[in-house]
């Protein structure tokens, strides 16, 4: 199973790190769980990178990494963008937020920001943007999915521009939002009750994300394409906390709502301070998270199943830490 596993990855970029010329690249949203994962593999396979990051300190673990600065930056101050992308060959734009942030909404972060970046890479002559969106972005069923929908339309629109955006479903991956959180939630004492349950994903290793995003780099084949991004296999959100107590060995009662009290349930937990689901996210797992072609041909990527990912990272059990530093000694 760990040979599987970094033999995948490695695999999957191998095919075209071969015909690959070191590049230049900017990565917004660089200091976040895919932008770690991605500047780390840009960095070994040799990549000239810039990370941008509202604030340094959350970018401090990649500042070490062979040919990677950090770059702080106020994204609207003017000619600040155009003076840090000059010279730099291909924009990747991961920035993203699941629930407005204070003053800081969907549209200023999915739509606003994007348009920015695209205008200050137009006027140092970039042509390559890299742009992630996500599954079911466009739906007026979610502002979060409509504000993806949006700035993923304002990316396609800009003429000149090669460009390519991905739609991912749920990424995961050793330092996710998604199994880690179940996994600390199933070892509170108790039932669990479980919103959303019915919800349908197909999780993407992010090591999958990642080559492809590096495979579509220069990869012509890909421009002005929008492209989902679904692991192997649909599971509901049920199957999926089911299976990460069984890797915990855990016992679970777990309390699976339907749609209805989901909503209700919700609501109530809306008055909290925290909230750890809002009824946009859950207005957004309402649409099947899930695609019939998973990743196209031309991305070079075999998506790994979760079977093969998740017991190297959840959990604290020997196993596990002894599976981590094999991967960390292979990388
Ligand atoms: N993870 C998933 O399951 C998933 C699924 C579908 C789509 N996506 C999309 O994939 C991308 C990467 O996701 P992720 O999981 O890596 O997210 P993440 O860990 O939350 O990182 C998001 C990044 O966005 C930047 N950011 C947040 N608010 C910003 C703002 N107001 N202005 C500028 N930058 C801002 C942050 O940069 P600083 O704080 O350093 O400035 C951070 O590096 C996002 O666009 C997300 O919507 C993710």
């Amino acid at each position: 199973m760990v040979v599987n596993i970094m033999t995948n990855a490695s695999h999957n970029t191998s095919i075209f790190a071969l015909s690959k010329k070191s590049k230049k690249i900017c990565v917004i949203g660089g200091s976040g769980f895919v932008g770690t994962a991605l500047i780390n593999r840009l960095s070994r396979e040799k990549h000239q990178v810039k990370v941008f990051t509202r604030r340094k300190e959350r970018a401090k673990h990649l500042r070490m990494l062979p040919g990677v600065t950090i770059c702080s930056v106020d994204y609207y101050a003017a000619k600040v963008l155009e003076r840090q992308f000059d010279g730099y060959d291909i924009i990747i734009n991961l920035a993203g937020i699941l629930n407005p942030q204070g003053a800081i909404s969907f549209k200023q972060v999915h739509l606003v920001l994007t348009q920015r970046l695209l205008e200050a890479a137009s006027a140092v002559g970039i042509t390559r943007f890299i742009h992630m969106s996500a599954l079911n972005a466009g739906d007026k069923a979610s502002d979060y999915l409509m504000s993806k929908g949006h700035g993923q339309e304002a990316v396609h629109k800009i003429a000149k521009m090669k460009v390519t955006t991905f739609c991912p479903s749920i990424i995961y991956g050793k330092n996710d939002q998604f199994f880690n959180r179940f996994a600390t939630l199933i070892q509170l004492p108790g039932i669990m009750p479980l919103i959303g349950a019915k919800a349908r994903f197909a999780p993407i290793y992010v090591e999958d994300v990642v080559s492809a995003i590096i495979n579509s780099l220069g990869n012509h084949e890909t421009y002005g394409n929008n492209y989902a991004l679904c692991g192997p296999k649909v599971y509901t959100l049920h199957e999926l906390v089911n299976y990460t107590a069984k890797m915990l060995e855990q016992q679970k009662t777990i309390f699976p709502m339907n749609w209805l009290l989901s909503g209700l349930f919700t609501r109530l937990l809306s008055i909290l301070p925290i909230k750890p689901i809002t009824v946009d996210n859950l207005r957004s797992m309402k649409l099947p998270s899930f695609s019939e072609h998973p990743i196209a041909k031309e991305l070079g990527v075999t998506p790994v199943s979760i079977e093969s990912v998740l017991p190297w990272y959840l959990g604290s059990n020997e196993k596990n830490l002894l599976n981590d530093r094999y991967r960390d000694i292979a990388q």
